[in-house]
């Protein structure tokens, strides 16, 4: 039997719970927003062709920021090709994902969206095969009031009032050889420094992403980092992140902890911005937006899960990465949550990627049904039951063996502790494949009292770890009840199946 003492004590808190942690992310990528978010002529669509049972979804899963409209394709896109007219738009190729623009959605669409959503925008300029100049625009056309060039443009368009865009990323991935417009980060520093300057002299409220690593493996990693703060840390509030995962030559082990390299990334760039802060004797902080993660199995697989990672062809929407998720993914996702919120005190910011069809936890078909994958499941709990601050758990657990990572936690764990509502949130994955665990949480200066909701999940009786959720089985992965879980002399104890993710909300009162 695997084993976990978890303490918790009122006084050790990492953070305020910073709610844009919950974020997730429209590209103009495969079916996200054609036939994903925005399908005209679906027998849900409302009156803007925004799919009603799709937004539900969204809704339930409760993300609270979406970055758009790119990933990849914003450093070949042109913002005004998605403005006005929708008759007037052009049908443009996307080098990025190889596909046809028709730009019937763009700016204005997504705005409105985001309304419907209840998500806060977040927009990223194309410092790809653009600059300063597009950007400033940009920025004029969404949020200043009238009487410009670009903002009397929104008006002509319908939208008398501005869109108040507060959060912006400058590009996206620029230190990856795949991207459009890719540049050394001498090259890319100074140009974040001015578009961040000139965005600022026309909006001084907005916040400001720099392009950090597409990834911990990139060779650049860490002097990326170093060498674009090192022109523009003034100028910025956050670098970025990016961070994909999967499961590789079947070793699950690893990839149940590859949490643990999510750790030891965030805190490599909190090392890298603060040599900077502290070489530059900057009073201000920089911190993280790690806008985009999640499980892709983007290496070794050819199904039809994965039938194209760019398409062929020239096509609108084609399919792309609509990778199938499985009870292991979502384990590991609430993992990845929980390193965010461990990281809470300098990750401000997250966004899985991406919110529909593209690795994504809600699929939907063209004229037919929409769905939540695995990876639903700890997204939308966690985003929901996650209030107030973030607590810094003692953890005492039974390891796992793992090739990649040597031995690990087999319990991993986050909570938050919502004093005004007198309710901890705690979050359990167990990491062991074959034993359940016995999981004891010790409260100081608090006292646990009734518990209000327990849910797990895990294998289903009839299935076994890659067991998904699909279009003729939407509901074989979900949660359940978590049966064995009570406080029993002043301690919460729980007993977690094997290969499982627990969310746990009980009252407490100070002690
Ligand atoms: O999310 C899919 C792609 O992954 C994004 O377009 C890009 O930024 C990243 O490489």
């Amino acid at each position: 039997m695997t084993r976990a003492r978890i303490t918790i004590d009122r006084d050790f808190t990492i953070a305020d719970v910073p709610r844009r942690l919950f974020g997730s992310f429209v590209e103009h990528m495969g079916r996200c927003v054609y036939t994903g978010i925005f399908e005209p002529g679906h027998p849900q669509a409302d009156e803007n062709g925004f799919r009603r049972d799709v937004l539900e979804l969204v809704r339930e899963l409760g993300p609270t920021v979406v970055r758009y409209p790119g990933g990849n394709f914003v450093s070949g896109y042109l913002w005004e090709d998605g403005v006005g007219p929708v008759e007037d738009r052009p049908r443009r190729l996307d080098g990025a994902w190889h596909t046809i623009e028709t730009n019937a959605f763009g700016l204005h669409e997504f705005v409105a969206w985001s309304k419907e959503a209840g998500v806060e925008v977040m927009e990223a300029v194309n410092l790809g095969t653009r600059g300063v100049e597009e950007a400033r625009a940009l920025v004029e056309y969404a949020n200043h009031p009238g009487g410009t060039r670009w903002s009397d443009l929104r008006r002509r368009n319908g939208a008398d009032e501005p869109f108040d865009i507060r959060l912006w990323c400058l590009g996206n991935e620029l230190d990856g050889p795949w991207q459009i417009g890719h540049k050394t980060a001498h090259e890319y520093g100074r140009l974040a420094q001015e578009t961040a300057k000139a965005m600022r002299f026309v909006d001084p409220t907005i916040e400001l992403v720099a392009v950090g690593s597409s990834s911990r493996q990139m060779p650049t990693f860490g002097t990326w980092e170093h060498t674009v703060l090192t022109h523009a840390y003034e100028e910025v509030d956050y670098v970025s992140m990016h961070a994909y995962y999967q499961e590789e030559n079947g070793d699950a082990a690893s990839f149940l902890a590859e949490a643990v390299d999510m750790d030891a990334f965030i805190d490599g760039v909190v090392a890298t911005i603060d040599a900077v802060k502290a070489a530059g004797k900057y009073r201000k902080q920089v911190n993280i937006s790690f806008d985009e993660w999640n499980v892709w199995y983007q290496r070794g697989l050819d199904t039809e899960d994965q039938p194209h990672k760019v398409a062929a062809q020239w096509r609108e929407h084609p399919r792309l990465i609509e990778d199938t998720y499985s009870v292991t993914d979502a384990v590991v996702v609430g993992t990845f949550l929980h390193s965010l919120l461990r990281h809470g005190d300098r990750v401000k910011i997250a966004n899985q990627a991406q919110l529909v069809n593209v690795i994504a936890p809600i699929r939907s078909e063209e004229g037919g049904p929409a769905w939540r994958q695995s990876i639903f499941w700890p997204f939308a709990r966690i985003a929901h039951a996650a209030r107030g601050r973030i607590l810094r758990l003692a953890v005492d657990s039974t390891q796992v063996p793992t090739p990649k990572f040597g031995d690990v936690d087999a319990i991993d764990a986050a909570a938050t502790w919502d004093e005004e509502h007198g309710r901890i949130a705690l979050f359990l994955a167990n990491r062991s494949l074959d034993d359940a665990a016995d999981v004891t949480v010790d409260l100081r200066g608090l006292s646990a009292g009734d518990i209000r909701s327990a849910e797990v999940l895990t294998v289903p009786d009839d299935g076994d770890r890659h067991t998904k959720n699909t279009e003729s089985e939407q509901d074989r992965v979900g949660l359940v009840p978590l049966r064995d879980v009570a406080v029993v002399d002043g301690a919460l104890r729980a007993t977690l199946p094997a290969l499982s993710w627990a969310v746990v909300e009980f009252d407490v009162a100070r002690a």
